[in-house]
């Protein structure tokens, strides 16, 4: 539980960072998260390995990023780690993400131990919360609402879930659909019921768009999308957007939106040079392919990357580059676009 960020939410901390208050009667330090005070003190981030820090580093896992070429671009990593800790951090936010965990809890186990994203809401519940209130000195209802809770998860549940080979599901993937945004419905209840009131939750991307995706849909790349794997995403994405509906208007002083990053990486995908991307359908690092024995999701150990980071989608077999993710970051912050952002925008949602 390092509370190290990884790209898409520093990008949102230091906007947010500018737009801070001083309403609560709670005894913020002065500098936390830095910036002129409105009313967001920080972020807490749940999900998957799209926004994890580093969490599985200890885990017996698969699911690790703690190598290069990882954190190429990361500036906290290139001047050499910088862990920081203590109470003081708290303060700010701490992200709580798994790569390979969902929203079940069977999720992601094929990859080895996850924290899933129970365990994680119970990690912020049991010993983040009553630090930060002997922290700050006040209860957490006027507290978390000075916060931004980030949740972004749910494609594992299909990839590393639902859709797996062997898996013996004998569900619809409209049930399945169904009770996967239930339970992500009742999750974030918890954590209204905690206190949190500003939520921000990640659409799943075009899950069978990723270089992986394609490849595993055989004759090699450049054969398209997945589109099994579009639908679901889709589906779960509909159902997302209902669930916001419902909860931003049966849980009084709540702000929930979605950032609708499928619709966003596909406008990319679809004209990429209007956008500054030229290459949006291999991998950025070496990767080993599935047809060599390998998992086509991560970089090699020490592999080496594409020269102009800045123009690819991806960065590895599964995951996008810091170009798409300030993308995604500033369209969410920005956009003025309910197909973008749900129903606004988080500038939006830290002035509620
Ligand atoms: C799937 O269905 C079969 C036959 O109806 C049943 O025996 C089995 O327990 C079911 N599996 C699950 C995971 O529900
Ligand atoms: C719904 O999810 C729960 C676990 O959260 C599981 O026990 C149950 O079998 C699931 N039902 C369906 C229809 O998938
Ligand atoms: C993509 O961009 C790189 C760097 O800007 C350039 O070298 C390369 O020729 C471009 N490729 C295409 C297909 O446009
Ligand atoms: C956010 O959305 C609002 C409308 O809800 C719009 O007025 C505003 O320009 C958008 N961008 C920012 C940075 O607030």
């Amino acid at each position: 539980m390092s509370p190290r960020l990884p790209l898409l939410l520093l990008t949102l901390a230091t906007v947010l960072a500018s737009l801070r208050s001083s309403r609560s009667t709670c005894d913020f330090p002065q500098d936390n998260a830095g910036g002129t005070a409105r009313n967001i003190r920080g972020l807490f981030v749940f999900g998957s390995s799209l926004v994890d820090n580093g969490n599985n580093n200890d885990l017996v896992t698969l699911a690790k990023a703690n190598y290069t070429p990882y954190g190429i671009d990361f500036p906290w990593v290139s001047r050499g780690g910088g862990e920081v800790g203590g109470d003081e951090e708290v303060v700010n936010g701490v992200d709580y993400a798994s790569g390979g965990s969902g929203i079940l809890d069977d999720t992601g186990l094929v990859a080895g131990r996850v924290t899933s994203l129970n365990q994680q809401i119970w990690n912020f519940e049991t010993v983040t919360l009553p630090e930060l209130e002997n922290r700050v000195g006040c209860k957490s209802a006027e507290l978390l609402a000075n916060y931004v809770f980030v949740v972004g998860t749910g494609g594992n549940d299909y990839t590393l879930n639902y859709f797996l080979l062997g898996s013996n599901h004998n569900v619809s993937l409209q049930l399945f659909t169904a009770n996967l945004t239930a339970s992500l419905s009742r999750q974030l209840e918890r954590l209204y019921g905690l206190g949190g009131r500003k939520f921000v939750l990640m659409s799943v991307y075009p899950i069978g768009c990723t270089p992986m995706a394609m490849a595993r849909k055989g004759s090699g790349s450049g054969s398209g999308c997945a589109e099994y794997l579009n639908r679901a995403a889709q589906m779960f994405n509909t159902g997302i957007r209902s669930a916001t509906d419902e909860l931003n208007g049966k849980l009084p002083g709540a702000g929930f939106v979605v950032v609708n990053t499928y619709k966003i990486v596909r406008d990319i995908i679809a004209r990429p040079h209007s956008m500054g991307f030229n290459n949006t359908d291999s991998p950025c690092c070496e990767v080993k392919p599935v047809s060599e024995g390998g998992d086509g999701a991560l970089c090699v150990r020490g592999g080496k990357t594409c020269e102009d980071r800045g123009v690819y989608v991806y960065f590895d077999g599964s995951h996008p580059t810091e170009a798409v993710n300030v993308h995604m970051a500033t369209k969410a912050f920005v956009s003025g676009r309910p197909a973008e952002v749900y129903p606004f925008n988080v500038s939006r949602l830290s002035q509620l």
